[in-house]
């Protein structure tokens, strides 16, 4: 017979967790339905030295993507899941923290034109997906700082959080850096 108490349900650990979650899906949806319900301006803001809208979005975005990679391999460091590399040293939470807050900045002129420019549109798969994908990733990473802050939640939730971000960010590149890197017909830079 096994001696191992059954784990109890913590009513607090629930409760922080429900706020955590909630708290993204209010971000993701105030995201998603601003872009749909107003009118879309249909002309860039600023363009940072780049020679249009698409192609200031495309490659601010590959930046952040590239960024990934860093958030990626530290976060596996520092959850010693990186095969043979033993501890995490002081410096990977450090690189952790500031390459994923460069990434989040990057994405915020883009999505700025994405939602004030372009809206929610729907015209096929790819840029569905592409909105969905945009407004999960600023729900997550809400989800994510706050999971951060809040020392109660289950152990899984930052890891999942975490993987969110980088799956909807590389979802967001595939469906408008890569499909605009791979026309034909349109200045790259
Ligand atoms: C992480 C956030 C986001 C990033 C990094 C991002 C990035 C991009 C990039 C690089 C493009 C291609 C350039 C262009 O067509 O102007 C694009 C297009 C677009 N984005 Fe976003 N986006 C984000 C979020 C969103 C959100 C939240 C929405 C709407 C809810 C949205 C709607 C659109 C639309 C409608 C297009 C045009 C697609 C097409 O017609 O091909 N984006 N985005």
């Amino acid at each position: 017979m096994s001696t191992t108490a059954p784990e109890r349900a913590d009513p607090g650990r629930n409760a922080a967790l429900a706020a955590v979650l909630l708290a993204g899906t209010v971000v993701a949806l105030t995201v998603g339905v601003y872009a749909k319900l107003h009118e879309p301006a249909r002309r860039p803001l600023f363009t940072l030295g780049f020679s249009g809208m698409l192609q200031m979005k495309a490659w601010l975005t590959t930046f952040a993507a590239a960024l990934l990679i860093i958030q990626l391999v530290t976060a596996l460091w520092m959850w010693g899941r990186l095969p043979g590399a033993g501890h995490a040293p002081g410096w990977a939470a450090l690189l952790h923290r500031w390459s994923g807050s460069a990434a989040f900045v990057l994405t915020l002129p883009v999505a700025f034109h994405c939602i004030w420019a372009l809206g929610f549109a729907t015209v096929g798969a790819r840029v569905v997906i592409h909105g969905l994908a945009g407004c999960v990733f600023y729900g997550a990473y809400t989800s994510k700082m706050l999971g951060l802050r809040t020392r109660t939640l289950p152990g899984w939730t930052l890891p999942v959080f975490g993987g969110l971000v980088l799956a909807s960010l590389v979802a967001v590149w595939l469906t408008a850096s890569l499909w605009f890197f791979t026309r034909s017909g349109v200045p790259l830079t």
